[in-house]
């Protein structure tokens, strides 16, 4: 016989690993869990708790408090009293709390690995494998944020007390991907696991008391939605960090609309795991058996969908069917264990669900006839072929070990099928051409994009999901951002509502005796000054009472027209930087010939001096922005594997800016411009004190090259035609820095599809003080990160 022979006859036995030293930790509980409180274990005010059972037998495990608002309440009041010690530690000290939490994480590595398991159902083997070490690895980079983050985020602050909600498909590490950045920014933390994973949340409770972690840091309270909503519902909390479903993440945009909670989200997908006929089939389906079959399949960026190029689609079925016929699945806990077990009934009951329905819809079903055990919760590998683009199970998140197969013939095809859905957050590429790879990566939607592997994740490198995979990014420099605030913007005080004072009286007319020739303003779309559909206009009258002309009245039909215009225009993006820095250039340049009249019809609404001043300020503003355009640029990370993940920074897309009524010009460009530097198109509405400043703006735009529909303007009631953009299913981002008031109204409008969402939050920007009114702040907010891993090295 063979070694080849010898290898395909081999039979992996039993293997499992020992859960005694787990279970002795649960029973030193009394298998029964109280809140982790101000570093203390706290009974729930309600007396109630519920139980946690491990999926692969049934059994229960232990019985867990169920936090009710006044749980909630009493660990964020921990956490608020000790954020100020907690803030006043030098970095290093923090640094040191970081590298002790990861050390200890390390010391107790088994434990937590067959902990995470038994609560969890996922092969020991990815616990022990995957889950702690980057749990430890997250820890440790974040230390080391920790010990750098003066040097590195000069002026900015932590948020303050943050509210973490984790699902259940990796408890441990989720939680050390929300705990170590909040942490390392200055930030306190209460943190609510997923109920049916809360056991190793607890535990990390414990390893925090060791660490010797100051008391009410780390609070975690255990429950269900309940738990999270009053969470996500407390006054007193600054920021919200969510991973979960896409219709909790909705619901959580809503919720916190009328606040001014920080919020990040990392929700569903639905990635595509694209095979070209020239890739390397079998580790093509090597690399396939770990994007779908990892963790059961309940993995937010698990490659669910199969694209396939035609020619090889046969072949490489027959391959998949042939790997899936070898994979075990069965008690996790064995170390040669492929597929455990699948978290909780309701979750087996709706794969079951979607997958009857996919069928229903036309899909073909094959599973392999491997033995699958009757006892616990366990669902076999699944493929579906012959599955319509738009079919159930190619839309929706089916969250199990399910794979749902399509063709494509050429590459734009593949591109359009993978994006043919509303979510964005991961793709993977196989091909051995690095040129077909690479131009593939820059058009899939996609927070990241694997060439070549699949499921690598490092703490440098960010994660999260282009428009309904969430917004956010978690891990490398992007992830530290969104625990932290500019100091000013922290302390700014709320918009003022009374006008400006005027420091001059506006100039006469030098001839009173002609009446001044007619001045009409437009709209600008598409490149063109245009009517409003209304036929409207409204007067706009200067600090005096005097009439100075009228704008347009825009409807929501002419805010759709400027989306479509702007959608038109995308190939801005794909510009050069170099390109766009000199249009930008040319608008300062052709703004500054037409400075002084600008400034004097300005000068009528905002007076003399102000007007002069946005007007100089303006054009600094913009050259500021053109210098930014090839600097602002994405980074090379090395995690520990051997890749090079390039971070790179594209622009968001379609984004709707409504401006601030004071400053009129300096508050357009200071919006405006950072969005076009970096390649977004817009959809302006200008100040609605006056408006009139279109007419100038377009004259400015149309002799300086700017392509047409690159910047769009639509004047009118700022509230009405903010609703049509908030609205809007191909607005990708909207900006509003009026007032509290338009802040709120657009977190409410926009979750629809959930847009990315900038507001002043109600808050007073001095847009003449450069430290607040250009910058990277603006600039972090006009793009998203795309990690694309290449194989790279040795
Ligand atoms: P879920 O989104 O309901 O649960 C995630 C977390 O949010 C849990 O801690 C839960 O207690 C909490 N939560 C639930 N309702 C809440 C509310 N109104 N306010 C605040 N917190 C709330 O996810 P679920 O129901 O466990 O799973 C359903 C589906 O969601 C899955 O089949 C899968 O498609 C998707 N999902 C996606 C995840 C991801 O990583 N993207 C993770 C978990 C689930």
């Amino acid at each position: 016989m063979s070694i080849v022979e010898k290898f395909m006859t081999m039979e992996y036995g039993p293997a499992p690993e020992d859960p005694r030293e787990a279970l002795a930790w649960l029973d030193r509980h009394g298998r029964r869990f109280l809140h982790f409180i101000n570093g203390t274990w706290q009974a729930p005010a309600s007396e109630t708790y519920f139980d946690t059972t491990d999926p692969s037998t049934g059994e229960k495990l232990a019985t867990v408090a169920q936090g009710s608002p006044a749980d909630v309440d009493s660990a964020v009041k921990a956490a608020r009293a000790a954020l100020p010690a907690w803030q006043s530690l030098t970095p290093h000290a923090r640094a040191r709390y970081l590298y002790a939490l990861a050390r200890q994480v390390q010391k107790h590595s088994r434990w937590l690995a067959v902990l995470e398991t038994l609560d969890n159902g996922k092969p020991i083997r990815e616990s022990r494998d995957i889950d702690i070490p980057l749990v430890a690895r997250h820890f440790y980079h974040h230390a080391g944020w920790a010990q750098l983050l003066e040097q590195e985020f000069p002026g900015y602050t932590a948020c303050g007390v943050v509210g973490q909600i984790i699902p259940w498909n990796f408890p441990l590490l989720m939680l050390a991907w929300k705990i170590a950045p909040a942490l390392a920014t200055g930030n306190t933390v209460v943190l609510k696991p997923a109920e049916y994973t809360p056991l190793t949340a607890l535990a990390f409770a414990h390893i925090c008391e060791e660490a010797g972690l100051p008391a009410g840091v780390v609070n975690i309270v255990t429950g269900d939605g309940s738990t999270g909503e009053a969470l996500v519902k407390h006054p007193d909390v600054d920021k919200i960090a969510f991973t979960g479903s896409t219709e909790v993440g909705r619901a959580i945009r809503k919720a916190t609309a009328l606040g001014h909670k920080k919020l990040s989200l990392e929700l569903g997908g639905k990635s595509p795991f694209i095979i070209f006929e020239d890739a390397d089939l079998d580790s093509a389906v090597e690399g396939l058996v770990d994007g779908i079959w990892f963790n059961q399949g309940q993995v937010c960026c698990a490659g669910s969908r199969l694209l396939m190029q035609e020619s090889i689609a046969e072949k490489l079925i027959g391959k998949i069917q042939n790997r899936m016929n070898t994979l075990r699945i069965g008690p996790p806990l064995d170390k040669a264990i492929d597929i455990g077990a699948i978290v909780a009934r309701v979750q087996l009951e709706r794969i079951q669900r979607l997958v009857d329905q996919g069928v229903a819809e036309g899909a073909t079903c094959w599973q392999p006839s491997i033995p699958v055990p009757s006892r616990g919760l366990y669902y076999p590998p699944t493929l579906l072929s012959n599955v319509h683009p738009t079919s159930v199970v190619a839309q929706q998140e089916i969250f199990g070990p399910v794979l749902a197969a399509m063709t494509f013939r050429t590459p734009r095809e593949a591109v359009e099928l993978a994006n043919n859905t509303v979510y964005g957050l991961a793709a993977c590429v196989w091909s051995e051409s690095i040129n077909v790879s690479l131009h593939l990566a820059a058009k899939l939607k996609a927070g990241v994009v694997w060439v070549n592997c699949t499921n690598l994740f490092d703490a440098a490198c960010g994660f999260g999901g282009y428009r309904e995979s969430g917004y956010g990014r978690e891990g490398g420099r992007e992830g530290i951002l969104e625990y932290l605030e500019p100091v000013w913007f922290k302390n700014a005080p709320p918009v003022h509502p009374t006008p400006l004072a005027i420091d001059q009286p506006p100039e006469p007319a030098a001839d009173l005796s002609a009446p001044p020739i007619d001045r009409t303003v437009k709209l600008y779309i598409g490149g063109k000054q245009a009517r409003p559909d209304s036929g409207y206009s409204m007067a706009v009258r200067g600090a005096d009472g005097r009439l100075l002309g009228e704008a347009p009245l825009g409807n929501r039909k002419d805010v759709r027209n400027a989306v479509e215009a702007a959608r038109k225009a995308e190939s801005w993006g794909k510009a050069t930087a170099h390109n766009r820095a000199q249009v930008l250039y040319y608008i300062a340049e052709n703004l500054s010939q037409r400075g002084e009249e600008i400034a004097a019809r300005l000068s009528a609404v905002v007076g003399k001096k102000q007007a002069e001043a946005e007007v100089r300020l303006g054009i600094e503003c913009i050259f500021s922005y053109a210098a930014w355009a090839d600097k602002y640029d994405g980074a090379v990370h090395n995690p520990p594997f051997r890749n090079v993940a390039l971070a790179m920074k594209e622009p968001i897309g379609t984004v709707g800016v409504i401006c601030p009524a004071d400053s009129p010009l300096l508050g357009f460009l200071s919006l405006v411009m950072p969005a076009i530097s970096t390649g977004n198109t817009v959809i302006a509405i200008p100040s609605e004190k006056y408006p009139l400043i279109t007419g100038d703006l377009y004259q400015v735009f149309e002799t300086s090259d700017l392509p047409d529909g690159v910047v769009n303007i639509v004047t009118g009631h700022a509230t009405e035609l903010m609703k049509t953009l908030a609205e809007h299913d191909d607005v990708d981002a909207i900006w509003c820095f009026t007032d509290e008031a338009g802040a709120a109204a657009v977190k409410t409008l926009s979750v629809g599809n959930l847009k990315q969402v900038f507001t002043n939050e109600g808050r007073a920007i001095n847009w003449f003080d450069a430290n607040q009114g250009k910058g990277r702040w603006f600039l972090d907010h006009t793009v998203q990160v795309k990690n694309i891993w290449v194989p790279y090295g040795e």
